[in-house]
């Protein structure tokens, strides 16, 4: 394992050629987009189009300090826009109208199409004209369930051109996360697909979004409209046999085949012009007290700063072509999918399937098939690629890779030298971008051209970013040292509020320590000034990239009869980076058995969704308690990991429960 000291150059030839190609460069423009954030975003505004153009002399204002009125950010007030026009219209005016915006790949590698700018904007059009045929309004909300099929950037795009708010939830969530989901934003039309591929596994999206909607209709909301894509018939089955079975259900009243409704649809529809401050998208992300929060987008900043970061951070140039893995259902696909690439006229690849289908060599032939520049996953991923040795990579070229990007969570050395070694063969640079659902795009990163790597470490901020680290206290830590990640100002890309809670949102971000946006992550500085995150210091965990919070999943565990208490706490996993671990306490009477376990695991499926199962069921006759009855969470952290050493617990009410919970261990 390398050290602190281990530093890696930037490529040379990378370097010369890249937008930021020195670091020299870098602090200079870093301190100029902190100083004078106007001239910076200003200068960055200037490309896009603005029906009713921004005032500079006041171009942002902000309050992050609870103590002087209600938090708020803002962004280019007064001015009016359409992000849509702005990445379809606006680059075929520019001469782009051929240029392909995405390259899909279906699950099946026998499946593939493409989409110029031209035909996106006209699908785009069609589908904005369908929703407004179904009543949807500026303002109204519209859900998402949807595989990685090119209907849903299309429809995206489409709720954007109407100033529609589209709320995606990612197509692994359970019928009941979609449900609430859908309540709390009141969302008035659902948009999915019959079914989908992973891999071998064939889902019924449709029946989900069947179960979900009936379950919504209890929770008192009614959605109105459900858009179905007719996905299954028209792309290759890896096992025929599952779609003979395969069957959807249609209410008359309620649903609509997508096909069906773009066929009559005019292929062109004028923007709707809306305020910089407008709400683009919402999207749902976990809370430590288990609700979750509708993270909230809005149109004018997050176009600057999607579209710079993902300029900079990737040095995307006019030729390349660019992939990024993510599910357009996490804020990643939001932001590096669609909204980034596009804004940048790039070409991208879209991947409907999954590492290991039809063999875990399928990254790198993808990459070699559509010559990709730039090539953007998660820690996960490459960790559990890693596990097939260097073999299924060598097989393929990969000489078009430049620039490849880590996200998620934080990328182990070894992993990160795999990445660097055997994928990018020495030559090309590694960001390992930080950032959050709410951060709206990276906000800790290197620059590819400009900052010397170290392994583990995501080194410095964007444009815009001012990071702080803070003690316990609210006292900033300056030079090397670890505390509190906090952000002292804001950039344009960051969320404006929780949907319809803005108390949560100053509750959950700005309260612990007044005047700083709260990450929830601590992280360190080292002597040389990188940071390195040191992961989340709430009572949230990360699950292969998927951030969930311990109060979630023990409200679903105490949710079954037999269950009387449920602490959860994440161990490490050598591929998802965390995992849960669960101790229940059954009730008096009731025996802790396999039945119990297998229901339980069921239950967390169910509620959450199937990324959530816990790895570890333990029964725990008694939880680790103090007297004021608070779970001491550090001891049974230790007996996930079967480490005797844990610490002082003469505050615990019985400290015999310790042996006991050690002795019970599966
Ligand atoms: C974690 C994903 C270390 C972190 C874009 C953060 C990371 C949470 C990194 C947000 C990274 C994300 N290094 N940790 N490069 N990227 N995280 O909202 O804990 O799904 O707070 O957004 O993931 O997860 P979210």
């Amino acid at each position: 394992m390398p050290s602190d000291k281990s530093i890696f150059q930037p490529d040379q030839k990378l370097a010369r050629s890249a937008y930021v190609s020195t670091f020299q460069q870098y602090e200079e423009s870093y301190k100029e987009s902190i100083e004078h954030p106007e001239n910076f975003w200003g200068n960055v505004a200037k490309q896009f189009h603005w029906e009713t153009p921004y005032d500079l002399s006041n171009f942002n204002s902000f309050n992050f300090d609870i103590s002087k009125g209600p938090i708020s950010i803002k962004w280019m007030e007064g001015a009016s826009t359409n992000i849509c026009y702005n990445l379809l219209d606006r680059n075929i005016k520019n001469g782009h109208g051929d240029k392909i915006a995405f390259f899909w790949e279906g699950n099946h590698p026998d499946d593939y199409s493409r989409l110029t700018y031209r035909k996106l904007l006209e699908e785009v059009c069609r589908f904005a004209n369908v929703l407004k045929q179904h009543g949807i309004n500026k303002g109204d909300r519209v859900s998402f369930y949807m595989p990685m099929v090119m209907e849903l950037p299309i429809a995206m795009l489409a709720c954007a051109r109407i100033g529609a708010v589209h709320s995606i939830v990612f197509a692994g969530f359970s019928s009941d996360s979609l449900a609430e989901r859908m309540n709390d934003c009141k969302a008035k039309l659902l948009i999915t697909a019959d079914g989908a591929w992973r891999g071998e596994k064939l889902l019924n999206l449709k029946k989900i979004c069947d179960q979900a909607l009936d379950k919504a209709e209890e929770l008192g909301h009614h959605v109105e409209t459900c858009i179905v894509v007719s996905h299954i018939k028209r792309v290759t089955a890896p096992k025929e046999e599952l779609v003979d079975d395969f069957s959807v259900d249609m209410r008359d009243d309620r649903d609509f085949w997508w096909h069906d409704e773009m066929e009559d649809a005019e292929p062109s529809c004028y923007p709707e012009w809306v305020a910089a401050e407008d709400p683009l998208f919402m999207l749902y992300t976990s809370g430590s007290t288990g609700k979750p929060k509708g993270v909230l987008h809005t149109t004018g900043g997050y176009l600057l700063y999607a579209s710079t970061t993902f300029k900079i951070v990737f040095d995307y140039k006019p030729n390349d072509v660019y992939w990024c893995t993510a599910d357009i259902g996490w804020i990643t696909g939001h932001t590096y999918v669609l909204y980034g690439p596009l804004a940048n006229g790039a070409t991208s690849v879209m991947f409907e399937g999954t590492p290991f289908y039809p063999d875990n060599d399928r990254y790198w032939a993808v990459i070699d098939k559509y010559k990709v520049s730039q090539f953007y996953t998660a820690p996960t991923a490459i960790r559990s690629l890693m596990k097939f040795g260097d073999s299924p990579v060598l097989k393929h070229s990969l000489e078009t890779l430049k620039v490849l990007g880590s996200v998620g969570e934080p990328i182990n050395p070894e992993a990160w030298l795999w990445y660097y070694k055997i994928v990018g063969k020495e030559r090309c640079s590694i960001v390992d971008t930080f950032w959050q659902t709410e951060t709206g795009g990276h906000v800790i990163t290197p620059l590819p051209g400009a900052t010397p790597m170290k392994p583990g470490s995501a080194s410095f901020p964007f444009f815009g970013v001012k990071p702080m680290l803070l003690d316990e206290g609210g006292k900033e830590i300056q030079g090397e040292g670890e505390g509190y990640l906090v952000f002292s100002q804001p950039w344009p890309g960051m969320m404006r509020t929780v949907y319809n809670d803005h108390k949560r949102f100053e509750s959950t971000y700005f309260s612990k320590f007044p005047g700083y946006y709260c990450t929830g992550d601590g992280a360190r500085r080292d002597a040389d000034g990188y940071l390195w995150i040191t992961g989340r210091v709430d009572d949230m965990l990360n699950v292969s990239g998927h951030l969930m919070s311990t109060a979630e999943v023990e409200a679903v565990l105490t949710e079954h009869t037999r269950v009387s208490e449920a602490a959860v706490v994440s161990r490490p996993h050598p591929v998802k980076g965390e995992c849960l671990y669960c101790f229940i306490t059954p009730n008096q009477n009731e025996v802790f058995d396999k039945k119990l376990v297998d229901e339980l695991k069921v239950l967390v499926r169910e509620r959450i969704g199937p990324f959530a199962q816990p790895d570890v069921i333990q029964n725990a006759p008694g939880l680790p308690k103090t007297r004021s009855g608070k779970i001491m969470r550090r001891v049974l952290r230790k007996v996930a990991v079967n480490d005797r050493d844990v610490g002082d617990i003469s505050t615990l009410a019985d400290e015999a429960i310790v042996d006991q919970l050690f002795a019970n261990r599966p």
